[in-house]
């Protein structure tokens, strides 16, 4: 696998034809497709929910990514797990016992993801980072695609990367928001794992170019 993995959010696809989406995904040289669960309650806005997942899940063969928004998330894992997500990432500021969320998730047989907002320090989740699988870095306040990159969030993604390697530990650091080929260069300097990104992958003209671009190999 050539790092950083590029994770398309079918967030800013044509919702009349996601199938016809992830096969795009699949087809363009990304790995991951990331799915967006918006509840319009943590977040100002609504997406999808587990059938859709599931309904997708035939038509990729591709690791899914969901990125839950939602308040309650340990009222969904076992949902989402069932509809065939890989990984599973819920928000710190979502719940009290996020140690309890990931064990769940764990117990069901998935990666499990935590994910920060932008005014969120990455001392809150200090005592889970030998725990997870992947720490989700918001680099836009979530709830909508297409907005623009917050830079200010990006040195959280390069502490989160060095703290690893002194810890000794394994997880993935993934960036989501505002991601495209005007801003990649910047984000790939933190040196992250995974890239989402949405509005730009569904923009671009061709997106084998864009992955590559995405990867800094063209
Ligand atoms: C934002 C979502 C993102 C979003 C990314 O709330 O979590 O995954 O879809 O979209 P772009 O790349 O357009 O910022
Ligand atoms: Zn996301």
């Amino acid at each position: 696998m050539q790092f950083p993995i590029i994770a398309p959010s079918v967030l800013s696809a044509d919702f009349s034809a996601l199938g016809l989406a992830v096969n795009n995904i699949d087809k363009s040289g990304a790995e991951w497709i990331h799915l967006d669960i918006m509840d319009g309650v943590f977040v100002p806005n609504l997406s999808f929910g587990p059938k859709t997942v599931a309904d997708l899940r035939s038509h990729s063969q591709s690791i899914f990514d969901v990125h839950l928004m939602t308040e309650h998330p340990e009222q969904l894992v076992a949902q989402f797990a069932d509809a065939g997500a890989d990984y599973i990432t819920f928000h710190v500021e979502a719940c009290v016992h996020a140690h309890r969320v990931i064990q769940s998730i764990k117990t069901l047989g998935k990666k499990a993801g935590i994910s920060l907002v932008p005014s969120t320090p990455l001392n809150l989740v200090e005592e889970l980072l030998p725990l997870v699988d992947l720490i989700l870095i918001m680099t836009v306040n979530p709830g909508f695609g297409g907005q623009a990159l917050l830079p200010e969030c990006l040195a959280k993604a390069g502490r989160l990367v060095r703290l690893r390697e002194e810890l000794g530990l394994k997880f993935l650091v993934s960036v989501d928001g505002g991601i495209n080929t005007a801003t990649v260069a910047l984000v790939r300097k933190e040196h992250p794992d995974v890239l989402v990104t949405g509005s730009a992958f569904f923009a671009a003209k061709d997106s084998q170019l864009f992955i590559r671009e995405m990867k800094g190999l063209s």
